[in-house]
């Protein structure tokens, strides 16, 4: 019996037991009619800092505040029942020291009832990690691109493309695992360095623009659906175009106001029956 139809939330150990099983399916979410629209199809619903640019209309993701995911987070919670929901922290909500990190997470996990939490780092936020798997928090890695060094990086770019580079992110993929995160994100990557970290780690590996050879996928929904047109990474697959049948609505609506066709007699109140019909 799927997880789905047992009718309960899919949990963080069972997703690190499907390591190199059926693919984990991940899509970001921020709210809680979307979490509802998406919550059946999907493993994980990931409340990703990319709300700050695909909601907020950030140029990065480094504007976005603790409470800003918290509030997403608890959202998307309540609008979902299967999927297991990670949220994001921000950036500087844990990079300073692992008190900060488990300060902040801790409050993440009791305010929007996440199973856990996600954050950017390699080996330098293995101990962060350690500290935090410790004391209860379940963390999902992220190597390679991240995108909250984006100002490090001189802007959004495939990473591990030389030998030196490749290296780095492995060994910051497995001192990820070693450090006990439960699963990882692999971003922005090519693919035989995002082949050596899934068949390195013993945790499943999430890929976004990281190939197939991942234990998993994710995708921003937004990009997927659509939704989001200011830039789109060529890893992105569009399986809809929302944003051009919103736009449609938005149209069909202007005019109708305009020539008075809407509202009509159905959707207003105290109008006589016969009226109504006529
Ligand atoms: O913020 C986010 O949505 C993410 C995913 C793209 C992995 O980190």
């Amino acid at each position: 019996m799927s997880v789905a139809s047992r009718g309960q939330r899919v949990t963080v150990p069972e997703l690190r037991d499907r390591k190199g099983g059926e693919p984990i399916v991940v899509l970001t979410a921020y709210t809680a009619p979307q979490a509802k629209i998406l919550d059946p199809h999907v493993d994980v619903l990931l409340v990703g800092d990319s709300l700050g640019m695909v909601v907020y209309g950030l140029e990065s993701t480094l504007g976005v505040t603790l409470e800003t995911m918290i509030a997403h987070g608890a959202a998307v919670r309540r609008g979902s029942e299967h999927a297991c929901v990670i949220v994001d922290m921000p950036f500087a909500s844990y990079q300073e020291s692992p008190a900060q990190a488990y300060r902040n997470a801790a409050r993440t996990m009791a305010d929007t009832g996440c199973a856990g939490v996600k954050l950017e780092g390699g080996v330098e936020m293995a101990p962060t990690i350690e500290f935090l798997v410790k004391r209860s928090i379940p963390v999902m890695g992220h190597v390679g691109l991240m995108p909250q060094s984006v100002h490090a990086y001189g802007g959004f770019r495939v990473q591990g493309r030389g030998e030196e580079d490749g290296r780095a992110i492995v060994e910051d993929a497995r001192a990820v695992a070693d450090a006990g995160a439960f699963s990882m994100v692999v971003e922005g990557v090519i693919e035989p360095v995002a082949g050596e970290i899934t068949d390195l780690v013993p945790v499943p590996t999430i890929g976004i623009g990281a190939s197939p050879r991942c234990d998993g996928q994710v995708l921003v929904t937004e990009d997927l659906a659509g939704l989001f047109s200011d830039f789109t990474p060529r890893f992105v697959r569009r399986y809809a175009d929302l944003g051009s049948a919103l736009g449609d609505a938005a149209a069909a609506y202007a005019q109708d106001v305009r020539t008075r066709r809407f509202p009509g007699s159905e959707h207003c109140f105290g109008v006589p029956k016969r009226a109504r019909l006529a």
